[in-house]
């Protein structure tokens, strides 16, 4: 094995500059941790943007995926396989809808239910073709095809990437009376939403707003689309972040963690009168659905409730809220977060304080990422223990303490 510099200038030099990673090249995972190149080991509070919940190649899952990739991986949806109903009826009697439709990256999710959205506006609640709206909020984060680029307020995301799609009406995140607003414009046929904006820095919206805002599109027959695509699967402390209002959405996009970090699968859940719009030849997706991917799912799935990960991430949520709080550095401007999706927003002169800390995080042994700058997701597997979360707020003390200095 070679060291980090030659991994990295790999990637300079033949790869695409689509991202700027913090300087560690990792080879392994197991639980909580990850290991470089050096055979250094971090504990990982980025658990890729929430993809692995279940912890770093977990052995139910892993089991499952290779049994599963000795006997047949795809088929496409030519045919019927055997594990695909299986996995259907799995998802949806966990998560109480009639039918899924399975897809693999998150954004396919996002577009997925939008075309789903769209089809039931102009089928079933009549609005004329062409004309249907869907209300996004501001400081979003769906994904990057060019659709969902479109609703993005990022100027990253955005800038030279036009012609946008029309049909979204941007309002802001938190705020009933805009959407209240926002509906009554002519032709609204959903209101897409994240329970937490995880990529906006973790802005948790006030107690109430999201069963408000699905009170508000039951009143004006407008569908509630909920992207838990990171926030749920346990990550907040409940199944789904919207169940924390009892809160059931008309369709419901899941990803990320739904594979335990494996393969990309991702799921559209929705009730018959939605699901149906789509007939046949009309969506779809050649790796959507493969039985690899259903297998994966169905042990990802069941590896969260046996381990008792929502209670997990709720308990130990709260007690890292509240030792980050009693670090009381003057870095620190804010702690926000629900389960174990948190974020840090960081105070300081230099531009490249987040940063800065991220670097220091790295060398004690914690891989965190800044996200627009100055804040810092810490979003762990939902396997770690107090006792790690105890070493690893110690490493965040020290690492501020140093960005002091
Ligand atoms: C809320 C949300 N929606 C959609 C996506 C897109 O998922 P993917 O990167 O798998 O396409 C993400 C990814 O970070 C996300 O956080």
């Amino acid at each position: 094995m070679q060291n980090s510099e030659y991994y990295i200038s790999l990637e300079d030099k033949y790869g695409a500059h689509n991202y700027h990673p913090l300087p560690v090249v990792l080879t392994r995972g197991q639980g909580v941790h990850l290991w470089d190149v050096e055979g250094k080991r971090y504990y990982d509070f980025l658990s890729g943007y929430s993809a692995v919940n279940q912890g770093h190649c977990h052995p139910k899952i892993v089991d499952a995926f290779v049994g599963q990739s000795h006997q047949l991986t795809l088929t496409s949806r030519a045919f019927y396989n055997d594990k695909l109903g299986e996995f259907e009826k799995y998802i949806t009697e966990l998560l109480g809808y009639d039918k899924v439709l399975p897809m693999n990256t998150g954004v396919e999710a996002v577009e997925t239910g939008i075309k789903l959205c769209r089809k039931w506006a102009y089928e079933v609640k009549g609005i004329p073709e062409n004309e249907a709206v869907i209300i996004v909020c501001d400081h979003n984060f769906h994904g990057r095809t060019s659709t969902v680029i479109s609703f993005s307020s990022d100027p990253d995301s955005k800038t030279n990437f036009g012609p946008f799609m029309r049909g979204f009406l941007t309002i802001p995140y938190n705020n009933p009376d805009a959407l209240s607003e926002a509906l009554k414009h002519k032709y609204i046929a959903g209101f897409l939403v994240e329970p937490i904006q995880g990529e906006a820095g973790v802005i948790v919206p006030d107690e109430g707003y999201l069963s408000t805002a699905k009170k508000m599109c039951e009143e004006n027959r407008v569908l509630f689309i909920a992207d838990e695509i990171q926030t749920g699967l346990c990550r907040t402390g409940k199944m789904l972040c919207c169940d924390h209002e009892c809160v059931k959405p008309d369709i419901l996009l899941l990803g990320k963690a739904l594979s335990g970090g494996l393969m990309p699968v991702s799921a559209v859940l929705a009730n018959d009168e939605i699901m149906l719009t789509i007939k046949h030849g009309q969506h779809g997706s050649t790796y959507g659905g493969n039985p690899l991917a259903c297998v994966t799912a169905i042990a990802s799935l069941a590896v969260l409730a046996e381990e008792k990960m929502a209670d997990n991430a709720m308990a130990l949520g709260e007690y890292f809220r509240e030792e980050l709080v009693k670090i009381n550095s003057p870095f620190i401007s804010a702690v926000r977060g629900k389960g174990l999706l948190n974020a840090i927003e960081i105070k300081s002169k230099d531009a490249e304080a987040a940063w800065k800390l991220c670097i220091l995080l790295k060398e004690y042994g914690l891989l965190a990422k800044p996200t627009h700058g100055d804040k810092i997701r810490f979003a762990p597997p939902l396997c770690i223990t107090k006792e790690q979360i105890t070493e690893c707020i110690g490493i965040i003390k020290k690492s501020l303490e140093k960005l002091e200095e």
